[in-house]
């Protein structure tokens, strides 16, 4: 098997949470080089991990020959012009969600890397949640009978503390929409289908961060019709105090059918709730073994915490597709779809009425 170099851009919380864990995985793949337009953060990166091909400029290190693929994990504003930079030299790209600061930006992203033929994926990395695969699996063929209802609720107390980029929205474009509830709005049209309407809210409770001014929205809340009829409810919030943060507060996501009910929580990864119409009410389903690792990747479930180490299967999946020469789940275009919406929520929320999608 050919050794493949990958490139790494922005060595913040992300790369050392899931990317560079999840590589560890995987064969005959090695971090050729890093980047980080902080120079102490780079400096940190290289020293912890012995990369020494290092450079605070993005279009030196997607250029360079022993780089086969880049993966961005920058604030949002920078994505696009990166992977367009990774995509011009013939780099496979792992993106981090959202992908673009809007959908035009991500449509011409996943357009340049189609064209170039290189393999692109988005970092929606609860997909790859033992729990969420496995309700995939099952409502596939039809489990669930004809959808009726797809509800989400993410809610966090991140309080009123800073939070450097995210809160600025010329380096984020958004704030809770695209960091929390962009992953909801995914998992709503991978299990329900295209939305097609929507009306859309967004609040900002909190107007200083930390002694910083924040410019961004904590709360934000759709009401949405998929194109198949069903209603979505999603609502995503930074300011439920108490609640905690992270995989340790609530991450709720549940779907009615004609047939039953489902619900997953990323806190349960290995058990779904379910529910037959006109049962007694949900009881748990246990996540059979064989979904507890993505197919083919070499992690031991056994090994760290299963709340966290699921994520490393993204790398696993963005790899595999380079080797197998398929395209990668979830892609850019996936990233598009779920852009089209944050657009659409921003606009109903500006205009406070009802958008198409
Ligand atoms: N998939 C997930 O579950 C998940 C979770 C957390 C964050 N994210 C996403 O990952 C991205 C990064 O988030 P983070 O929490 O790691 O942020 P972070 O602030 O911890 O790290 C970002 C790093 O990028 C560097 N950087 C900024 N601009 C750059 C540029 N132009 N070129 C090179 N380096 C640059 C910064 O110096 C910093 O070190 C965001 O898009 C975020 O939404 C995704």
């Amino acid at each position: 098997m050919k050794s493949l170099g990958i490139a790494i851009v922005g060595c913040g919380g992300i790369t050392l949470q899931n990317h560079l864990p999840g590589l560890a995985l995987c064969a005959e793949t090695k971090v050729v080089a890093l980047c980080d337009n902080n120079p102490a953060t780079l400096e940190r990166a290289a020293r912890e991990t012995g990369i020494a091909v290092t450079s605070t400029s993005y279009e030196d290190i997607v250029r360079r020959d022993e780089v086969q693929a880049v993966i961005i994990a920058t604030p949002n504003v920078s994505h696009a012009p990166i992977a367009l930079a990774a995509i011009a030299a013939g780099k496979h790209v792992l993106c981090e969600k959202p992908i673009a600061m809007n959908h035009a930006e991500a449509q011409q992203m996943a357009a340049a890397a189609d064209a170039a033929g290189v393999r692109h994926m988005t970092a929606f990395t609860y997909r790859f949640g033992p729990a969420m695969r496995y309700l995939g699996h099952l409502i596939a063929p039809g489990d669930l009978g004809v959808p009726y209802h797809y509800r989400s609720c993410r809610l966090q107390d991140w309080g009123t503390r800073n939070l450097g980029w995210r809160q600025v929205q010329a380096l984020a474009g958004t704030g809770e929409l695209g960091d929390m509830l962009s992953h909801r709005i995914d998992f709503a049209q991978h299990l329900v289908g295209p939305i097609r309407r929507l009306v859309a809210n967004t609040k900002r409770l909190v107007d200083d961060r930390g002694g910083h001014p924040s410019d961004l929205e904590d709360w934000v809340a759709v009401l949405a019709e998929f194109e198949g009829g069903a209603s979505g409810v999603l609502e995503s919030s930074k300011l439920a105090s108490g609640r905690n943060e992270s995989w340790r507060s609530l991450d709720y996501v549940e779907l009615n059918g004609s047939a039953g009910t489902f619900e997953f929580t990323t806190g349960k990864w290995n058990e779904l709730l379910h529910g037959k119409a006109g049962g007694p009410g949900l009881a748990p389903l246990a996540v059979p073994r064989e979904f507890w690792v993505w197919p083919g990747c070499p992690r031991d479930p056994g090994v760290g915490d299963p709340l966290v180490t699921f994520r490393y299967d993204q790398e696993f999946e963005f790899i595999d597709a380079i080797r197998n020469e398929r395209p990668c789940v979830p892609s850019f275009h996936d990233g598009a779809r779920t852009q089209g919406v944050m657009d659409a929520a921003l606009r109903s929320a500006e205009l406070k009425r009802w958008v198409e999608v």
